[in-house]
């Protein structure tokens, strides 16, 4: 068999503080002072460097096989409407709930085996299944199975493709919208990642609802001090024609909606939504008439910033999904529009080296698209290249995000 990755006796320490650290998390679950992501996220991190203690690698290839295999039969079971027509409460049997969703019951049964042998569904008896809280959020539309169909169907087949990319492309750092590693594997490598996606809208709104599960991994407000806005505003010999804040690739206009209620004085109507004119068109048609909100602005970020001069330009969350020369590109149009007391936020996940799990997983998802998370160095430099200098760091109390300040150099 083979050998233990750690000495028996290091291993046995490493345990032995771990379970303290566990029976600490107990005693925080039997207070009821366990309720904040970030415990939550503490108690998921020592549980997983108990398993890498005691794992041979044997058992990490297991673990890895388990993950994909599981992701299959709940994509599998999610198609078929499995989890839909398990009841909510008690069990069924494989042969009704084969019946129902009109599979036969030998592979139904196979695939929920699968997940009853991994503690996700529960089964009673010899032929009777049931749901466990684990299974019960993919019975419905919803953030988290939004995101396990996006896995598996936007994320997966780029991966497995992966191999033949490199092989015709060589190992060079995939970068640009086009060849993408996603785009070529849909065999159309001319087309962008969001020209694929915006063809089939079902793709595009499963995507949305996907990424709002992420959404607390980005806080929207608390990392960086508006308040200084409020106060320019106010100042009696301010421009009151000048924009206050321009959201560059806003969306729907959380972002603004989030920092004016947070900043008292900082009115939402000087302030500017940007976004596509195809995503700006949608957020008129939903803006409520009786609400005063931003002014909205159509454009490509690619192109001549329109709105001059703004105190702050916010651009969040988009930079991510493009190449270091995209980037500049986009800074630069920014750069040319600020003047010499503007200032620039860049509100994105930034990496450690070397980086936490979460975002190094997700810099490898954005490589399908050509995009990638950056380091605050990485940052620094494309902003460099577009004329500007840092001005702060601002980091999120917990996770990876943080507000990057910049000025013209
Ligand atoms: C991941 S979302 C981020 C949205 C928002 N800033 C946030 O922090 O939640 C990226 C946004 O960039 C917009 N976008 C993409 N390409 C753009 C372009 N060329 N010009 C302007 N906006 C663009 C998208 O429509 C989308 O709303």
């Amino acid at each position: 068999m083979p050998a233990a990755i750690l000495p028996n006796s290091a291993a046995a320490e490493k345990l032995e503080a771990l379970a303290a650290k566990l029976t600490e998390a107990a005693s925080d679950l039997r207070a009821g002072t366990n309720a904040s992501p970030q415990s939550h996220a503490k108690l998921v991190d020592t549980l997983r460097s108990t398993v890498e203690v005691v794992n041979r690698p044997t058992d990490d290839l297991n673990d890895m096989m388990m993950g994909f295999v599981q992701c299959t039969a709940i994509r599998l079971l999610l198609k078929w409407n499995v989890f839909e027509n398990l009841p909510t409460e008690g069990t069924i049997s494989y042969k009704e709930l084969a019946a129902k969703v009109g599979g036969d019951e030998s592979l139904i049964t196979r695939l929920c085996w699968f997940l009853v042998a991994t503690g996700m569904l529960k089964q009673e008896g010899a032929d009777q299944v049931a749901h466990t809280a684990r299974s019960r959020p993919y019975a419905s539309v919803n953030p988290l199975s939004a995101m396990l169909m996006i896995g598996f169907d936007e994320y997966l087949p780029s991966f497995v493709h992966m191999p033949r990319y490199f092989d015709t492309y060589g190992a060079h750092e995939p970068s640009g919208r086009l060849h993408s590693i996603k785009a070529s594997a849909e065999g159309q490598p001319e087309l962008t990642a969001t020209e694929i996606m915006y063809a089939q809208p079902e793709r595009v709104s499963n995507m949305a609802l996907a990424m709002s599960s992420m959404e607390n991994m980005y806080p929207l407000a608390g990392v960086y001090d508006y308040s200084w806005i409020a106060t320019a505003a106010a100042a009696k010999d301010a421009d009151t024609d000048r924009a206050l804040v321009v959201d560059v690739g806003g969306a729907k206009g959380h972002t603004l909606e989030a920092i004016c209620k947070d900043t008292p004085g900082l009115p939402l109507e000087r302030c500017v939504l940007q976004d596509l004119p195809e995503v700006i068109e949608v957020v008129k048609g939903m803006a409520r008439e009786s609400k005063a909100g931003p002014k909205m602005v159509g454009m490509d970020f690619f192109n001549e910033q329109p709105i001059k001069g703004a105190l702050v330009y916010i651009i969040r969350r988009c930079l991510h999904d493009f190449s270091d020369k995209e980037c500049i590109r986009i800074l630069t149009h920014l750069s040319n529009a600020m003047a010499p007391d503007s200032r620039l936020l860049i509100g994105e996940t930034v990496l450690s080296n070397p980086p936490s799990r979460p975002t190094a997983m997700v810099d490898l998802l954005l490589s399908t698209i050509g995009g990638k998370e950056r380091t605050i160095d990485g940052f620094n430099k494309i902003a460099e290249r577009a004329g500007l200098k840092v001005s702060g760091v601002h980091r999120a109390s917990f996770g990876d995000f943080s507000i990057i300040e910049y000025k013209k150099a």
